[in-house]
């Protein structure tokens, strides 16, 4: 194995992973997925078209790369086996992907169990597709993995179990019982569909000798351990769901390009100590797009924190950063940057955090701008700016959705 760069999102997520792999994959043998699941909305413009991927890893669109899914990622397979269908009717082929059989499966009931737990007053504003069910089932050694479609007779005995522990609960929230038969048949047909890419994806990895990068969903402040509990999701997002999730061995040398925004944004409920609930925010929403890829929500808005960016860093263990979305700034004569918590976060409790703020002066960008020289000075001066606050190299800052919008920062400007 020559070489391991890991990209983790350093937010809430949504900071335009899919896009930095898809830009670096063209330099790496192929993309491992690490963790999450169709919760994920990896948003690539591909030929002029736009795509949202959502387990699939980020390098599909170079037919020689190899794209794992690992163990750490938990698979919706009627999900997946739909965004298969839709990469092909648009001329991308597959081939190039592999499962592993030790991905876990989530089945409808998480799916309904995740949907009535959010009818509740007291929710949690996930992505409703059974991401927090199915890796309870997990932690709870319960769950139907990937191999387990292929021993008949105890994939029919283990959905008996789980449909029967989960009926009443169903059934008392209204809805209607399910039936473990009727689940075998369907988890049967799809398993057909995606036989051909299951292989041995740690082995792949292990074995082969070549370039890697290792795609992460979601970000660092969602995830199970560390973040902000327990408006996170179920899966781990820092450096740790790296080894977990790949079985990659721990002393692995691996590079971490850690992802932010030129702002913050957040999808769901929790805290969000730079989020501006008013026009501020707004405008920031509008002018970046900011709602949800995978359930079409309006995202909350904010201004870069640099003490949220600096524990991101520390625990995804990132080496360099890339900025994206510079350009949905432009137009904002002044921006504001968080620098420091007054008191720290008490308690640990990210809620309390009382933000202060350090004004800058805006800019404005060009459409079509190609090299980092094309930025005004200000521009510059705020990316520059927001790298020595953090505290490590940010390598590159993109401004606009497609590849060639992805901007090298050359190392003399340092
Ligand atoms: P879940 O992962 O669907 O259980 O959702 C738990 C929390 O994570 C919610 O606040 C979701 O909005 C958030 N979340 C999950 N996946 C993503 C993502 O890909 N981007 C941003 N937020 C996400």
């Amino acid at each position: 194995m020559s070489k391991l760069t890991a990209v983790i999102g350093l937010n809430w997520g949504d900071e335009g992973k899919g896009k930095i792999v898809d830009g670096l994959a063209k330099d790496y043998d192929g993309v491992a997925r690490f963790s999450g699941g169709p919760n994920a909305g990896h948003t690539i413009y591909h030929n002029n078209e736009k795509h949202v991927l959502h387990v699939i890893p980020s390098g599909i669109f170079y037919p020689d790369k190899l794209c794992l899914i690992t163990a750490g990622v938990v698979l919706d397979l009627a999900k997946l086996v739909i965004e298969i269908a839709g990469l092909h009717q648009k001329g991308i082929s597959c081939d190039n992907l592999r499962i592993s059989p030790e991905c876990h499966l989530v089945l409808p009931y998480h799916t309904l169990i995740d949907q009535i737990r959010e009818s509740r007053k007291a929710k949690l504003g996930t992505t409703k597709s059974g991401i927090g069910p199915c890796y309870a089932d997990r932690t709870a050694r319960i769950g139907i993995r990937v191999k387990d479609l292929f021993d008949e007779a105890a994939l029919r005995e283990n959905l008996e179990i789980n449909v029967s522990e989960k009926n009443p609960f169903l059934v008392v929230n209204g809805y209607l019982p399910l039936d473990s038969e009727s689940l075998f048949d369907h988890l049967r047909s799809l398993r057909d569909s995606i036989t051909p890419y299951v292989a041995d994806t740690r082995n792949l990895l292990l074995n082969c000798d070549t370039s890697f990068l290792l795609e992460g969903a979601q970000g660092v402040m969602l995830d199970i351990d560390q973040g902000t509990y327990p408006f996170v999701t179920s899966s781990q997002c820092t450096y740790a769901g790296i080894l977990s999730g790949t079985g990659l061995p721990a002393r692995s040398e691996i590079d971490v390009i850690g992802v932010i925004k030129a702002y913050n944004t957040r999808v769901g409920t929790g805290p969000f100590p730079t989020e501006d609930a008013g026009s501020i925010g707004e405008r920031i929403r509008t002018q970046g797009k900011e709602f949800g890829s995978t359930t079409g929500r309006p995202r909350r808005c904010g201004w870069v924190d640099i003490p949220q960016i600096k524990y991101a860093i520390e625990l995804s263990g990132a080496n360099a950063v890339v900025m994206t979305k510079l350009d949905v700034l432009s137009g904002f004569q002044e921006i504001q940057i968080c620098t420091e918590y007054t008191g720290g976060v008490p308690g640990g409790d990210w809620g309390k955090a009382r933000p202060s703020y350090q004004t800058v002066t805006g800019f404005i960008l060009d459409t079509g701008v190609k090299s980092w020289d094309d930025l005004p000075a200000t521009a510059q001066g705020y990316v520059l700016l927001i790298e020595r606050l953090i505290g490590i190299p940010i390598s590159q800052v993109s401004v606009g959705p497609r590849r060639q919008e992805i901007l090298d920062i050359p190392v003399y400007c340092r």
